[in-house]
């Protein structure tokens, strides 16, 4: 990875000491450049601060590029509308691990390679035993998935560029049987094996909804739906959850170790977990008439409500994800028959919202949570699966960074700093003379 060199600089001046150096400026492919500060301290003896990372590039990546004023995403430079459209799932998590897209003879070994280890060990059913039935389907998956650990002893050496494919391979393939074995944990029923001759999506589908005593007739307008789904799900940049797989990464852990994080980042409302949210958000609201309130609520600075399903760190325009997932799921309620009275409120809600000042103000706009609910629901999901599903689709997103990581000779492990606001030092006062 290279960055596009200039001689470009930026000086500062410390305006106390009267002390300058100048920093230089690296230019990417595109998007904004960044000032290389790794020198800072040594030359100016400061830190810089920046809460929540908003204005800090943690890596040099070549996996996802996002442009969020202009709402542009690109996998491997690949435009996402494009993806949606005219790839599937397969052959984005090969461009996504690979960084091109595959030729004919490509694309069908690796279907074939992770039809043929979406298996877990045997052993790992009883884990499921140790949970309560009532669990969230994403405390499963972090305890599972973190459990992998513990089965691979084979190719942990992630220093050995064939044990960390190997690795990914197996998240990729094996995500979806944890999230359809969680799913049935959780209703009670017998785990549902893969089929290999399947493919990634109605296999999911299949292991989620078939019975021992009924074959899930998996609707191709439905897996086509879900395939497209986990497309739009498969990275985002240095969202959270990937940070958190790249940070974990960075002290060499186990990558099912580092997954398992990424997960639990994945969960929190603010993330991943807004799916969820965006539709028990819905069902609080109820009706068309009710959403004004609803708005003003999210408007208040007193009240630390936020509409779920809007707003984004990067995107301060329309998520071209939210463009593709909005028009799925009307399509495929359409399709179904399916009238859900939510949606309408969800209409009502993001053209109230659009129109009001506080959010045109904070180019706050729907983003892929808001609608990718809908679908869900239509299939059959129940709420608390949402993030398990975005879980599965963005696994490949954080294994690929997490590769692209362990491959970064300027990468160590990722130790940020802080301003001290505590105590000054102080001695130790014995208990009788407090
Ligand atoms: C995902 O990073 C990624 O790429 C994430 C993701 C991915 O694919 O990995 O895209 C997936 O996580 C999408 C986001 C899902 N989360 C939600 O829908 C939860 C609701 N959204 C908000 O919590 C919020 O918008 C965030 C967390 C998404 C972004 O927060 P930021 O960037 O820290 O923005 P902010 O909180 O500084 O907000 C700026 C202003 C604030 O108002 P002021 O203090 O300036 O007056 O906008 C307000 C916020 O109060 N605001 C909202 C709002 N989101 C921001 N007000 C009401 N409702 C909201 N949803």
């Amino acid at each position: 990875m290279t960055d596009k060199g200039s001689n470009r600089t930026i000086t500062m001046k410390d305006d106390e000491s009267g002390k300058t150096a100048s920093f230089p400026i690296m230019n990417g492919t595109a998007g904004v450049p960044v000032m290389d500060i790794r020198s800072l301290y040594k030359e100016m003896g400061v830190f810089t601060y920046d809460p929540g990372y908003t204005a800090t590039g943690s890596c040099k990546s070549e996996v996802t590029f996002i442009d969020g004023d202009e709402g542009i995403l690109l996998y491997r430079g690949y435009p996402i509308e494009q993806l949606a459209e005219k790839s599937d799932y397969m052959e984005v998590c090969y461009l996504l691990m690979f960084g091109e897209l595959p030729t004919k003879a490509q694309y069908d070994k690796f279907v074939y390679d992770i039809s043929h280890h979406n298996m877990v060990h045997d052993q790992i059913n009883n884990f499921f035993r140790g949970f309560r039935r009532d669990a969230h389907p994403m405390a499963v998956m972090c305890g599972v998935v973190g459990g992998l650990a513990a089965f691979y002893h084979d190719s942990l050496d992630i220093n050995d560029p064939r044990h960390r494919m190997v690795a990914q391979y197996r998240l990729v393939a094996k995500m979806p049987t944890i999230a359809a074995m969680a799913y049935k944990y959780t209703i009670g029923q017998p785990f549902v094996y893969p089929r290999n001759h399947m493919g990634y999506a109605e296999n999911f589908l299949h292991m989620c909804f078939s019975t021992p005593c009924e074959e899930y007739k998996v609707d191709p307008v439905i897996s086509k739906a879900l395939d497209t789904i986990f497309t739009l799900h498969a990275d985002h940049e240095q969202n959270a959850s990937a940070s958190t797989v790249r940070l974990a990464g960075s002290t060499g852990a186990n990558p099912y170790a580092c997954i398992s994080a990424g997960i639990a980042a994945l969960w929190g409302p603010s993330h991943g977990g807004a799916n969820e949210q965006v539709l028990n958000m819905l069902e609080e609201i109820g009706t068309k008439d009710k959403v004004a309130s609803m708005v003003q609520k999210a408007k208040d600075p007193d009240d630390p409500f936020r509409l779920f399903g809007f707003g984004h760190r990067v995107y301060k325009n329309f998520d071209p994800r939210a463009t593709v997932i909005s028009k799925a799921a009307h399509d495929v309620l359409n399709t179904l028959g399916i009238h859900d009275p939510l949606l309408e409120v969800a209409v009502e809600l993001e053209r109230i919202a659009l129109e009001d000042e506080y959010f045109i103000k904070r180019r706050l706009y729907p983003n892929v949570d808001f609608y990718s609910g809908f679908i869900l629901k239509a299939m059959g999901f129940p709420v608390s699966m949402f993030t398990a599903l975005f879980a599965i689709g963005r696994t490949v997103g954080w294994v690929s960074q997490w590769n692209e990581l362990i491959g970064d000779p300027e990468q160590k492990i990722n130790r940020p700093r802080q301003l001290y606001t505590g105590s000054a030092a102080r001695d130790y006062v014995n208990i009788g003379q407090r």
